[in-house]
């Protein structure tokens, strides 16, 4: 990505914007390139407290009068020599005709010149009138290299510690996906926290991270202690996972074996799909981070929407290798309430983002998607390629439905043999898995109300008394399982049932 940086600096584009909330860093990135170039050019940075500063210089060197927008472009339009300007944060101000002007008129004189204008900011905002002339780089998170120098320079203040190569390999591992500047506070949080120099550190700088990320608001890391055998059927799912879990490995890359890319379950409500991508991350010993697209769209400010999911999946990036977990894509990609028309084009521009991230990305992110309505799922989503697999899980068959019984008795009951789970499995016909779970917590309130054991009897009462979602939407379960069976893998090994039940 620095080398995109010095590329776009030796063929002179004249306008670049770099998106980065890392200005100090990004700012010796550029310094160092504009030194390492033939052409020595001299780097300035405009700030709107400070006006025009040369880069290194205190700020009392300031450029007199530079402080309003136009008044700097306009500077940087006058001078002589080559020169790199940095505009820190001017995106509140680069929506205004003047300064969008001033821009224009900034970069067609700069040709044939050495000049070039570096827009610095957490956002992207790029007026229309811009988007041509204007090259877009995302300035990446440190990488292992740049890690260690901050963890070094950490370690010669406090001098007293001496930490193994193995040990240092896990602290420099724990902060990836932070900015120097975070991992800097962290490596100190850990180092004030941790009486001895053990894994104590790695652990207290990964549970920093994931309070930092949890802080962006749109990525959130989840902690699931179940395993997979808390998921009652989908064998077939299942067995698909199982087979992956070493997919990241080198030993895989060795074998020849390409990078998994991601999986979409689509199905009925209630029927585990989010509880089966939760338990992948213990299977496959990754973490998991969920990616709400709720808080991706932001509609306060144009490119607002578009710099969150870039940020959310540089963050997942960087601490790869991971599993991403998107539940309710259908959501997420109708954009909200309205269709792609209401809202500006936004969520069809999110779209086309996001799936240009997943064609491109060489990272070890696995996306774990689940949906429940196709109709809404933009087409480009199934087709093939696009995830590794599309699967479909379904109502449960008695024998899951079995199995589920079980799961969410013995959960809550040591001794379960009291129980017919071959009878309440008839009686829940229909059932998804989350109206199994109802039903027995309905049948223990019932009981506890009466100050006694729940029975067989309580449940299958709690089941009689309710109306599952497969009878009060028949429409819309049996229009996704028209579709499903002729695209997508039956999570289950048995799709007798699915065949079977006619409403
Ligand atoms: N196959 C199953 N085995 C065990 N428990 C299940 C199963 N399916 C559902 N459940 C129970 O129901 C709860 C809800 O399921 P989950 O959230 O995974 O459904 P979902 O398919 O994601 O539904 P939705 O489409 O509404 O998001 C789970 O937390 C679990 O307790
Ligand atoms: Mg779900």
């Amino acid at each position: 990505m620095k080398e995109e940086l010095n590329i776009l600096v030796q063929a002179q584009y004249p306008l670049i914007y770099l998106v980065t909330s890392e200005e100090e860093r990004a700012e010796q990135a550029i310094a160092k390139i504009a030194q390492m170039n033939t052409q020595h050019r001299r780097v300035y940075v405009w700030t709107v407290t400070h006006g025009i500063v040369e880069y290194g210089q205190p700020r009392q060197a300031t450029q007199h009068n530079t402080v309003s927008p136009e008044a700097a472009i306009e500077w940087t339009v006058r001078q002589r020599e080559a020169g790199i300007y940095i505009f820190k944060d001017l995106h509140p101000f680069i929506t205004s005709a003047a300064v969008t002007r001033w821009l224009r008129d900034a970069i067609a004189s700069f040709k044939g010149t050495e000049k070039i204008i570096v827009l610095m900011s957490p956002y992207q905002e790029i007026p229309i009138e811009l988007e041509k002339d204007v090259s877009v780089i995302d300035f990446p998170l440190p990488d292992l290299t740049e890690l260690n120098q901050v963890l070094t320079q950490h370690l010669e203040k406090n001098k007293t510690r001496r930490i193994t190569t193995e040990v240092r390999e896990k602290l420099l591992k724990a902060a990836l996906g932070l900015t120097k500047d975070e991992s800097e506070k962290v490596y100190r949080k850990a180092y004030v926290k941790a009486s001895k120099l053990t894994e104590e550190e790695v652990d207290i700088v990964l549970s920093e991270k994931k309070q930092l990320i949890r802080r962006n608001g749109i990525l959130e890391f989840i902690e699931e202690d179940e395993t997979l055998d808390a998921v009652g059927g989908l064998e077939e799912l299942k067995k698909w996972l199982q087979q992956r879990s070493n997919a990241f490995t080198e030993r895989a890359r060795e074998y020849g074996l390409p990078q998994p890319k991601g999986m979409l379950i689509l199905g009925v409500p209630g029927c585990g799909k989010s509880l089966i991508a939760k338990t992948t991350s213990r299977l496959w010993g990754l973490p998991l981070l969920r990616l709400d697209m709720g808080r991706v769209y932001d509609g306060s400010m144009v490119g607002r929407s578009e710099a969150n999911l870039r940020n959310a999946l540089k963050t997942a990036e960087s601490v790869s290798p991971t599993l991403l977990f998107i539940d309710e894509l259908d959501k997420a990609f109708a954009g909200g309430t309205g269709s792609a028309d209401s809202d500006g084009g936004t969520s069809s521009r999110i779209f086309g983002s996001f799936l240009t991230w997943m064609q491109e990305k060489t990272s070890p992110v696995f996306v774990m998607a689940t949906a429940n309505r196709i109709e809404r799922l933009p087409g480009e989503f199934l087709r093939k390629g696009r995830f590794d697999e599309l699967f479909f899980v379904d109502l449960p068959t008695p024998d899951e439905r079995q199995a589920i019984f079980n799961i969410h008795l013995s959960k809550r009951r040591s001794d379960i043999t009291r129980f017919d789970l071959e009878q309440l499995a008839k009686v829940s016909d229909g059932f998804s898995g989350a109206e199994i779970e109802q039903a027995i917590v309905a049948a223990m309130y019932e009981a506890f109300a009466q100050d006694r054991e729940f029975t067989q009897l309580d449940i299958i009462a709690a089941i009689k008394s309710t109306l599952p979602l497969s009878r009060t939407m028949t429409e819309q379960v049996t229009a996704l399982r028209d579709w499903a069976r002729q695209r997508a893998r039956p999570a289950s090994s048995s799709v007798a049932e699915y065949q079977r039940m006619e409403f």
